[in-house]
């Protein structure tokens, strides 16, 4: 008996799914800490480029593939590109393996922080705090929380789980996170807040290392390189317009990230927390943040609780993505049901999760590994896959939905030119700067 493969019910729910993967922990805090280092305002129209140069045509060449062949990464790569490709979607498996295991551990902090918010229980010295919460068997006990939650979701299927839960938190997430920023707005610190974060410095714009973290940022913070986005168009039935959608999922993300920006850098302003925001560190999200409702007493815990709970949604829904791309490569490759796939991979990727719980420096190592590297490099094959191998292919499946054959011809000529060459240079620091991330855990000079 061969069960139907699993379906979106409406295509709304599937934007509302794709942007929920896109829309993480990503947007809430890197984009805004890295525009502030990286040129500000300046920064802000490089990532704007980046991501309709590279982002759209490559989300656009990710959902062609899922829409097209209608099955999971190792599958769909091999049906598209042959079996000299099926390494690359073992390469995504592992990718969304590697990422959500210690995805997991920061939005375990995350929940940590929300429900110690609820119960008034965040000390004033978050430093400290910070310290105690994010290693050890609290972090392991809120970690483990946060991938049954998850597990739980997807057994619910694509209809059943993921797209509901989409549905329900997305409009709930950018409601609070719009209220955020308004509320923000009118903290006495938001001018000098809005303008270190968005004061435009020409000359960052073009240096490598700001394009590094740009492309670094736009790959993570997409969902891409790794077949989210290509998994979740193989739930796909109807013949959209693809580059639209592509379009939607990079702009709502955008958005997302540049008003996560407007909200916690006034915050940082009005409480003078200036100074314990240094350092890619997420923890500045986890000590700054926190810091500065608590120092408002009553009204910090309500608006402390509105922004915990949208960065857990924000995280939750990511993380469904991540282990969706495990589960579907387990239902079509081993054929087992979706309830024992998904146990049996998200125990996996729990357990390899800890150690990541035990020491930020290796969770800062696997996040520059598998997180960077890795999403640049399936962008960059992806991008000569579809250009150079399946161009023909890929053009007939684009051209349903996608009646425009001039920009379809643009399309596989960035694909073929643009994206490797820029993909090349970004790859090539982004694996110089294993380097330190790796001395941080094993010492060294
Ligand atoms: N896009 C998510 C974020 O910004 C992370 C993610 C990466 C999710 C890759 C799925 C795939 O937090």
């Amino acid at each position: 008996m061969t069960v139907p493969r699993d379906s979106w019910s409406t295509n709304a729910g599937f934007i509302l799914a794709a942007v929920g993967s896109a829309v993480g922990l990503g947007n809430l805090w890197r984009f805004a800490y890295i525009a502030s280092e990286g040129g500000g305002a300046a920064f802000v129209a490089l990532y704007l480029v980046l991501v309709l140069l590279i982002g759209v045509p490559l989300l656009t060449a990710e959902l062609v593939i899922g829409r097209r062949t209608g099955q999971s990464p190792i599958r769909a790569l091999t049906m598209v590109g042959g079996r000299g490709w099926s390494w690359l979607g073992i390469v995504f498996v592992f990718a969304g393996f590697g990422i959500l295991s210690y995805y997991a551990v920061i939005m375990g902090w995350t929940g940590r922080v929300l429900v110690d918010t609820l119960r008034g229980a965040i000390p004033a010295d978050t430093g400290a705090y910070f310290g105690e919460i994010s290693v050890g068997g609290d972090a392991i006990l809120f970690h483990l929380a946060g991938m049954a939650l998850t597990i739980a979701i997807v057994t619910g299927g694509v209809r059943g789980g993921i797209e509901r839960v989409a549905i329900i938190l997305m409009p709930i997430l950018f409601l609070l996170i719009v209220g955020l920023a308004v509320w923000a707005a009118t903290l006495s610190g938001s001018g000098p807040g809005y303008a270190f974060y968005l004061r435009p410095q020409l000359s960052e714009v073009f240096r490598a290392e700001t394009l590094r973290q740009a492309a670094g940022q736009a790959f993570f913070s997409l969902s891409l390189g790794m077949g989210a986005i290509l998994t979740y168009a193989s739930y796909l039935r109807g013949k959209g317009n693809l580059p639209k959608e592509g379009g939607t999922i990079a702009l709502s993300d955008t958005a997302v990230a540049f008003v996560g920006g407007l909200v916690t850098f006034p915050v940082i302003y009005h409480f003078g927390l200036q100074a314990g925001v240094s350092g890619s560190n997420v923890g500045a999200l986890f000590i700054a943040i926190p810091r500065g409702f608590h120092s408002m007493g009553a009204a910090g815990t309500v608006v402390g609780a509105i922004f915990f709970t949208a960065l857990y949604i924000a995280a939750l829904t990511s993380a469904i993505s991540l282990l969706e791309v495990v589960v579907a490569a387990f239902i079509d490759g081993l054929g087992w049901p979706r309830r024992r796939s998904t146990w049996v991979a998200g125990t996996a990727i729990a357990l390899v999760g800890i150690p990541a719980a035990l020491n930020t420096n290796w969770l800062g190592l696997v996040d520059q590994v598998v997180g960077n590297v890795f999403l640049i490099f399936g962008g960059l094959m992806t991008a000569l896959l579809v250009g150079f191998v399946w161009s023909r292919g890929a053009d007939e499946e684009l051209a349903e939905g996608f009646p425009r054959p001039r920009l379809r011809r643009a399309w596989l000529w960035t694909l073929r030119t643009v994206i490797p060459v820029i993909l090349l240079v970004v790859l090539y620091g982004a694996i110089r700067a294993i380097g330190p991330a790796a001395r941080a855990v094993f010492g060294g000079g």
